[in-house]
């Protein structure tokens, strides 16, 4: 995922240096090689291998590193296995120097961006999961195939826990600004078999592949183009809930405003009773993790 997000970073040419760290030292260098090479013929940009003093001055740092998931395995799964690993990179980064963004990967990600923001101390609006982004380009796409619009005509939101709990906000959904509640019963996609594609989509990637990597790699370009450019995009992703649909101290995805600090503004969309409901389901199944984690 770290590859191919420096990949993908490189190819918008949003920054001037890309550091990819690996404790692979041979493998980071390598891999830094080899998008130098395509960096010459597409968008110059210096990446190179390095390490946490490296990284010290960086506006932005991507957490990717994290335990993986295999087969039907949840993503809260593997929380333990990626929190170890997840402290140890945040605390060497944060010892070198770092002071900047944290954007955190690493599944499952509400819980690494919860970790990311405890070990670093940093303030809850400089640390971002990836969250539901990807979730909501996914829901975007399975409702545009279900009604046979352009995607991009497609304003929809999965919120809460990146993970099995998700929630699929369709009462605040639209189709080219006409609610997609609106649309007639007969043509509507209903609502838990949406949700479940979503929701289902990476187990089916990984079935094929092993992996998930391209989609949750141009999530995180979307998120540092919206820091770099100063965008206050909304966009959804995991966050530091501070009382917002009463859930305190807990991350996970809202629509938020993005810009140069980070995390500008939490939205709070009007949503249904079940919605609502889901959605502090969701939150408690995080809660419950984040307590196992003993943090
Ligand atoms: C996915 C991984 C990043 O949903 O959790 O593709």
């Amino acid at each position: 995922m770290g590859a191919t997000t420096a990949y993908a970073l490189m190819l918008r040419a949003l920054f001037r240096e890309i550091i990819l760290i690996d404790r692979d030292e041979a493998l980071a260098e390598a891999e830094a090689m080899d998008i130098s090479d395509a960096g010459v013929l597409a968008r110059p940009t210096h990446v190179r291998s390095g390490n946490f003093a490296d990284a010290a001055s960086a506006r932005i740092a991507v957490l990717t590193a994290g335990a993986a998931t295999h087969g039907s395995e949840s993503r809260l799964s593997v929380t333990a296995r990626s929190a170890d690993i997840v402290q140890s990179c945040i605390r060497d980064l944060v010892a070198a120097g770092f002071d900047g963004l944290l954007i955190v990967a690493a599944n499952s990600v509400d819980l690494m961006a919860w970790v990311a923001k405890d070990v670093s101390g940093f303030p809850g609006h400089r640390v971002i999961g990836t969250g539901t982004l990807l979730d909501s380009s996914r829901l975007q796409q399975t409702i545009a195939a279900r009604l046979n619009v352009a995607a991009s005509s497609v304003d929809a939101l999965m919120i809460g826990e990146h993970g099995d709990s998700s929630v699929a906000a369709l009462s605040i959904a639209r189709i080219g600004g006409v609610a997609l509640e609106s649309i007639e019963a007969g043509t509507r996609p209903n609502a838990a078999d949406l949700a479940e594609e979503v929701r289902g989509a990476a187990y089916k990637i990984i079935e094929g592949k092993g992996y998930t990597s391209f989609g949750v790699a141009t999530a995180i370009v979307r998120i540092c183009e919206a820091i770099v450019r100063d965008e206050h995009a909304v966009v959804p992703v995991s966050t530091l809930l501070t009382g917002q649909y009463g859930i305190t101290d807990l991350y996970l995805s809202l629509p938020c405003i993005l810009g140069e600090t980070g995390v500008e503004r939490v939205l709070t969309p009007h949503l249904s009773q079940s919605e609502t409901a889901a959605l502090i389901a969701s939150a408690n199944m995080l809660r419950t993790a984040k307590h196992a984690l003993d943090r």
